[in-house]
């Protein structure tokens, strides 16, 4: 949306003082005044650890919430905690004061710096790796770039996959002349089932060259097992590109455990980055496979940097990056993942096979992290899932989001982060069960 001047002006005018109305209604936030406490991690193992309310109350101490609803829809995108906020401001001055002397002289060292840190995050190579704007760059350069396929080859993706990357499949029919598959993710899901339908629908499709594989399920919060079906893929001369934009930092994963050649990731949900940031991974060897991007001839043909172009970029953003790895690693990725399986039991324990509620993610270790969806007596409209979600937030304040595409109906998605409490998801079970009743 952009805004004209007269409207910029009174939306600044507007939020000015405390306590005034924002462009969202909401009264501004008082500015923050305290620092938050050190995190001094607790040596406990992750399961332990997820229950250890003193330390998660330290960490929810990091991020700066607004009190007039409670959030449960971090899977959109994951806020800054404050630290990490701070340098995003510090950078962000930096950047503006110096200007091209700036971008001319510092960034393209600072980049280097940026993408060697993430690669050793990830656990990948430097070289394997390129920074892009997020997880649907990644991928549509990936998909698009992919040049392994002949007229007549057969491309697949499932129903749950994003939208933008089913888009991008699709294309792949008159940009290479491909067949496409399509598969449904089954209901209830579980990981026996899921690995299943993929197995029939690969044995349906010998012609199967490249599939499209969504990590963490967007729409359900379904964790696949990726690397079962990538090996299996792969035993079929097929090659796997995995949409992992939901994963690094919801689970506590590296490249290794995925075991694809090609992902996309983002750095802005789980990571909690700036807005702006994400990750192609090829691995060594594969570059050949994939178009040099829009034909780039700005980087040699045997950089992965040569795959990418960007163009002028948030240097801020990319300047955040480590500070938000800092704090996530002084978290704990293991811990962290725990943490937020906690918080998304704690709610589905109470509602799983309650009259009128249907849970769609199972709760098998390995199939789910803090995503998971629902519906509500059976409802699989749009409307009827806005409603649900309507009613979550206007009745008991809290703000969820419904996920449209999946061929068995819509479903309201619920999405705990690390400022959330075991008393929010406490309160959205209580609601679920009340609406349920109806
Ligand atoms: C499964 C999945 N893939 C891709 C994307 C796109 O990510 P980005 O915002 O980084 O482009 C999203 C964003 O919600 C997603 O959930």
């Amino acid at each position: 949306m952009g805004f004209g001047l007269t409207s910029r002006r009174a939306f600044l005018g507007a939020a000015g003082g405390a306590g005034a109305a924002t462009a969202s209604g909401w009264p501004a936030l008082a500015a923050a005044d305290e620092a938050p406490p050190p995190l001094a991690r607790p040596t406990t193992a992750p399961e332990l650890a997820a229950r250890d309310e003193a330390y998660w109350a330290r960490v929810a101490a990091h991020y700066r919430v607004s009190k007039h609803f409670t959030n449960l829809e971090a899977g959109y995108w994951g806020m800054m905690a404050a630290p990490v906020l701070a340098e995003f401001q510090r950078h962000t001055e930096r950047v503006n004061l110096e200007s091209s002397f700036y971008a001319r002289r510092s960034a393209g060292a600072d980049f280097s710096a940026v993408r060697t840190r993430v690669a050793a995050a990830l656990g990948a190579r430097v070289d394997e790796i390129a920074l892009t704007r997020g997880a649907t760059e990644s991928l549509q350069l990936l998909i698009a770039g992919y040049n392994r396929l002949r007229p007549g080859d057969v491309v697949m993706y499932a129903d749950l996959d994003y939208p933008a990357m089913q888009d991008a499949m699709d294309w792949l029919q008159e940009r290479r002349g491909v067949r496409l598959a399509r598969l449904t993710i089954p209901e209830p899901a579980s990981r026996e089932n899921v690995l299943a339908a993929y197995e029939q629908a690969m044995d349906a499709h010998p012609g199967l060259r490249l599939l499209l594989l969504t990590h963490v399920n967007n729409k359900t919060g379904l964790v696949a097992p990726v690397r079962e079906i990538v090996a299996s893929a792969r035993r079929r001369g097929a090659d796997v590109i995995v949409d992992a934009a939901h994963g690094f930092g919801q689970l506590d994963v590296t490249i290794a455990d995925l075991g694809a050649d090609f992902v996309g990731f983002n750095l802005h949900k789980w990571i909690g980055a700036p807005i702006g940031v994400g990750v192609m991974y090829v691995r060594d060897g594969r570059l050949s496979d994939l178009d040099r991007a829009f034909a780039d001839r700005s980087m040699p043909a045997d950089s992965i940097l040569s795959r990418v172009h960007t163009g002028t970029t948030n240097f801020a953003t990319l300047l955040t990056v480590p500070a938000a790895l800092d704090f996530h690693t002084a978290v704990g990725p293991a811990h962290k993942a725990a943490r937020l399986r906690f918080l998304r039991d704690r709610w589905v324990g109470p509602v799983r096979g309650r009259s009128g509620i249907d849970v769609l993610t199972p709760d098998e270790p390995g199939s789910v992290g803090a995503i998971t969806s629902f519906r509500l007596r059976g409802g699989t409209t749009k409307a009827e899932n806005q409603q649900v979600v309507d009613s979550l937030l206007s009745h008991y304040g809290l703000f969820s989001t419904w996920r449209t595409g999946l061929d068995r109906g819509d479903c309201v998605r619920i999405t705990p982060a690390l400022y959330n409490t075991p008393a929010d998801a406490d309160r959205l079970a209580a609601a679920l069960l009340e609406l349920a009743a109806g």
